[in-house]
């Protein structure tokens, strides 16, 4: 059912009360063709909203992808493949392999989103990448209602980064994506950041995927707002990655940078740091503002417009270039 006028509020994390034209939900992919052939275009496709700032009223079709299902395929010897609906809430999946004791995605919990959107933009955290476990994914053209699968070379991964933030942007539905998850001997990661100190403090010496989980869920929950109580998008901005002489230079007048390096040479300098020493963390403008806790973290403080936001954002872009000579990018897809 298509329906006219809708309010895009509840379906966007950001809480940013735009309209739909044409809306509708859909639960299967024979659904979601069916809902193709009104002919309706252009067709934007909603997964968690956790990743869109929406800065008018949307033209032509949304379609809420509320596919769902679990299934676990064949796998060989340790792997096993996973094939997860793409409108299943991400962290619900996470939570599900922690349960089965399956391992790889319990860096990725608490993230927000779906699992459709999740290789759009190779979500991270932690030292895990999506494109880690990714086998492949199922999506339908939007112009034909064809079923075309992705492997991960024509996915093209990078950091924060697929084919559908370019060649492919706004040309498929992902309906769903099959993961390779460990069955027994699970490739731990808890060397980054505070994950380490968090399992001590909890009194875990030798953690079990499931702590790793509960780990990250309290570092990620201390760190990062809730979005049902203050409308955001995780990190706003991508970290850039940049050439060493720029990092040199900042090096003189800031001798605490924060940087990690690159394989190529060039190394990346996490935004929140730059953003901070602009002195926006934490500065509230009109309806919006920047996260007090962290500055890559743009938040609706209750009743923003996302050109309030989107204002915002590039007064801290242009800020951060003047001071720092380099051009930070939008990790969030701006509508
Ligand atoms: N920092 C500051 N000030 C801030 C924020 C960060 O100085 O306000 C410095 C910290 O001191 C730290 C460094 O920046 O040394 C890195 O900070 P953090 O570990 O919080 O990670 P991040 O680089 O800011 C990235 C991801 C997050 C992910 C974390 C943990 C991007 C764009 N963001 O943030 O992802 O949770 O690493 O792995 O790569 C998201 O995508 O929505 C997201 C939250």
């Amino acid at each position: 059912m298509i329906q006219q006028n809708i309010s895009l509020l509840p379906y966007n994390t950001f809480g940013i009360d735009a309209k739909a034209a044409f809306f509708t939900e859909v639960f299967s992919v024979p659904e979601l063709q069916e809902a193709l052939q009104s002919g309706i275009q252009p067709v934007l496709v909603l997964g968690g909203g956790s990743n869109m700032l929406l800065t008018k009223d949307v033209d032509g079709l949304v379609v809420k992808n509320t596919i769902g299902g679990i299934q676990v395929l064949e796998g060989e010897g340790n792997t096993v493949h996973v094939r997860a609906g793409a409108g299943i809430v991400w962290h619900d999946l996470v939570c599900w392999a922690v349960e089965h004791h399956f391992g790889g995605i319990e860096n990725l919990s608490l993230i927000p989103g779906t699992v459709g959107a999740s290789p759009v933009q190779n979500i991270g955290a932690y030292g895990v990448e999506l494109k880690d476990v990714f086998v492949d994914l199922e999506a339908v053209d939007l112009n034909t209602g064809s079923v075309k699968i992705f492997n991960r070379e024509a996915c093209r991964f990078g950091y924060r980064d697929s084919v559908f933030k370019h060649e492919e942007k706004g040309k498929y539905c992902i309906t769903s994506v099959t993961f390779a998850l460990t069955r027994n001997e699970h490739f731990l990661n808890y060397s980054y950041g505070d994950i380490r100190k968090t399992l001590e403090t909890n009194g875990i010496a030798e953690p079990a995927i499931g702590d790793i989980s509960r780990a990250i869920i309290q570092i990620r929950s201390s760190k990062l707002p809730d979005p049902a109580k203050i409308g955001n998008c995780g990190s706003f901005f991508k970290n850039p990655e940049t050439a060493r002489f720029v990092l040199d230079k900042i090096q003189e007048t800031h001798p605490q940078v924060v940087s990690y390096d690159l394989p190529d040479g060039r190394v990346k300098i996490p935004a929140g740091w730059l953003i901070e020493q602009c002195g926006w963390k934490g500065k509230r403008v009109g309806n919006t503002g920047c996260y007090e806790k962290q500055a890559l973290v743009l938040v609706n403080h209750g009743g923003a417009t996302g050109e309030e936001v989107k204002k915002l954002a590039y007064e801290i872009i242009d800020s951060v270039e003047k001071t720092f000579g380099i051009r930070l990018e939008p990790e969030v897809n701006i509508i």
